[in-house]
Formats: C-alpha cells, structure tokens, sequence
C-alpha cells in the first residue's frame, strides 16, 4: 500500500452512474497532512474540501487495475457518494475509474495498454493544475515520441496554433540542436518540449527571443536552488556544465516572421558518463512540474520583452549571464577570439573586450569544453 501520498495525484474519471459528468482531479501537494492525520484520512478530508465531493472514506483496497512495482504505483480506491445525496456509489472493487499515480511517472508510456489513454489524461490534467499562466502551455499537446518537438510545433503554427502552444515530448527520435547539431537523450532524464511564440517585434527585436527563453529557464531553476547562469547565446549552465539547450526556430510567410518556436531541452535526470564532463543533469525532478514554472517564468519575462526588448530586462540578463566578467574564448562565425566578456547588449550581441577595442558578437557561440 501507498501510504505517502505526498505529490500524488487523485484522478477521478467520472460519468460512471452517480457521478457528475465532468472529470475533476485533485492532486496532494507536499506537507498538507494535519498532525496525526494518515495519509488515507487527508485525503477523505482534502477531497472534501477542494472538490466538494461527497467522500466517505478512502478505503484502502487492494489493487484494482494494475500494479505497477517498478514505480511503486498501486491504485488505490476512493468511496464517494452522489452530489446532491443519493446511494454511495459502489467501492473501486466494481468502479476500476480511479488511480493514485505519481506525477513524473505519468511520462512513462509502458504501462499495460488499457492505461494509456488514462496516463495521458493525467499527465495533461496534471499540467493543467499546476500551470499558472494566461497564455504559454494552455494549448497543449503531450506525445509519447516525437521527431522533434519543434517540427510538430512548427506544423502546428502553420496550421494556426495559438501562441503560447506546447508541444512535450517524452522521446524524441531526431532532436535538433544549434548549428545543424543533433540534440539526443536518454528516456525519461529530460523534459523536451517546444512553445511557440508570435512577437509583433522587429526581426531584430525577435532574433534576442533565445535569451528570454534562457533567462526564464534559468530563473525557474534557481527557484528550485539550482545555481544557474545563462551562456550567451541561449544555454543554461549549472556551474561549468550544460543543463539546457535552447533551439528557436521561425514560422515564416512573405509577411515575414509568423511565429517562432522555442525549443528547449532540460537535463532533468541524469547525463550519461562520457558527457558528464560538459553536461550535468538536475538529479530528478518532476518534469511536469518544472514545465509549468517555466511556462510562468517565460510568460513574464516574454510579456516585458514584447513592450521593451532586452533591455526591459536588463537586470535579469547581467545578473544571470554567468560569462560577464569573464575570460572567454568566441567562436563567431569563422575562427575564434578570446577576451573579456563584459555583457550582452540590448540587440543581444555579446560585448567582448579583447586587443585594444570592445567587439560586440552578434552570432556564435561562447567555446566551453575543448
Ligand atoms: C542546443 O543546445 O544545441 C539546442 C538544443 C535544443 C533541444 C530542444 S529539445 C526540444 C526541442 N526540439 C528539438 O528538436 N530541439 C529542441
């Protein structure tokens, strides 16, 4: 039996008789027991109150659909009665429309097949309750495998996406990185999704739409204490090594830029042992979770930036470019230059000091491992 039931979540799949027709779902945030409270009692108590269902009792049955002991998932049962009174309808013996299941582990997509569509369902109401933005993530689309996040985002775009349209992915077969790089990783050690974007800014002005992504990235990781640093152009490092990749694509027409899809990738896992020296992975965090504070976190920033471009968000950029103030070496288009990294301009360049003069790079990238 699950007995700690924090961060689980309670789906309730209703339209079963006796049931409100719409699917409601609950989740247990951490630390919500009161002293002397089972798990099993905050939740009768917990459903009651946010959901303002008629629970009962939360009966501790045995497994009614599947067990899954690799991840500890049992699905547990819940009695409830009717809205509005009636017969308390059967327990989970006879309604198998039920499941304790832990977030992170909603990305798995071997469970038995009759789960699928249930997994997928969590997964998204999941997200959903804990996305907190207006805009970015609540078009949303989560697929088991994709070639890449941005080609399906891209097609979504042309087919008229809104902005702010998601794509996630738990695998991908052929990522893409900057410079014509491929962007690989193993299952389940990253969260790879794409948002999509429509800027009425400049080309200009849109071609600095990396940084933001990099910034919000960076933010939402040094709010879970992860000390994060953006690496002009758009990488997220924590300390010397790698934990996000950034890869903006445009949408475009003879109108010029439609839309730009922001492709990210965090090392959410772990990296394997030959990368370990440039890339580092968060360790395991819940990778739905981490999606929706970065959705928050480019929301805001993306919304400053419309108004006022880069340098609406001045303070963010030298306080995170983790490279200012540094001796670096510059790959810029051709051949390589070293010298002072003093910051990154409001067009987005990298200001670097080198020889006698201060050259500001406006495409390349910063060289970090050879
Ligand atoms: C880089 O560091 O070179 C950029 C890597 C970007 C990877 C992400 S994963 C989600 C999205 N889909 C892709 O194919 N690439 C980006």
């Amino acid at each position: 039996m699950i007995v700690d039931v924090r961060g689980a979540v309670l789906c309730v799949r209703r339209g079963a008789k006796g049931f409100p027709s719409t699917a409601e779902k609950w989740e247990f945030p951490g630390g919500k027991l009161e002293p002397g409270e089972t798990a099993s009692q905050a939740a009768v108590r917990e459903v009651r109150e946010e959901l303002g269902l008629d629970v009962e009792a939360l009966a501790e049955t045995p497994p009614v659909r599947h067990v899954y002991p690799e991840f500890s998932i049992t699905l547990h049962g819940v009695l409830c009665a009717p809205l509005g009174g009636g017969s308390p309808t059967p327990t989970l013996r006879e309604h198998t429309d039920f499941a304790w299941t832990l977030p992170d582990q909603l990305w798995r997509h071997d469970f038995a097949a009759a789960d699928t569509a249930l997994l997928i369902q969590l997964r998204e109401r999941f997200f959903g309750s804990r996305l907190r933005t207006q805009t970015f993530g609540r078009a949303a689309r989560f697929l088991p495998e994709s070639a890449s996040t941005n080609t399906d985002a891209l097609a979504w775009a042309e087919a008229g996406a809104p902005e702010g349209a998601l794509v996630v992915a738990e695998r991908q077969t052929a990522g893409r990185g900057r410079l014509g790089r491929t962007w690989e990783t193993a299952p389940g050690q990253c969260l790879t999704f794409s948002l999509l974007a429509r800027p009425k800014a400049p080309p200009e002005v849109a071609a600095t739409l990396p940084l933001v992504a990099g910034l919000a990235v960076a933010e939402a990781l040094r709010a879970r204490g992860f000390e994060a640093g953006l690496k002009w152009p758009n990488d997220v490092l924590i300390g010397e090594r790698k934990v996000c990749g950034i890869l903006c694509e445009a949408q475009t027409s003879a109108r010029g830029i439609e839309g730009i899809v922001v492709g990210i990738g965090v090392n959410t896992g772990t990296v394997p042992g030959a990368l370990a020296h440039r890339a580092v992975g968060l360790g395991g965090v819940d990778r739905l979770c981490l999606l929706a504070e970065i959705c928050a976190a480019f929301e805001a920033l993306y919304a400053r930036w419309a108004t006022g471009g880069l340098r609406a968000l001045r303070a963010e950029l030298d306080a995170l470019d983790c490279k200012r103030g540094k001796t670096i070496r510059v790959r810029p288009a051709a051949g390589e230059i070293a010298g002072l990294a003093l910051g990154i301009r409001d067009d987005g360049a990298l200001l670097l000091q080198h020889g006698d003069g201060i050259e500001p790079i406006l495409c390349g990238e910063i060289a970090q491992w050879d």
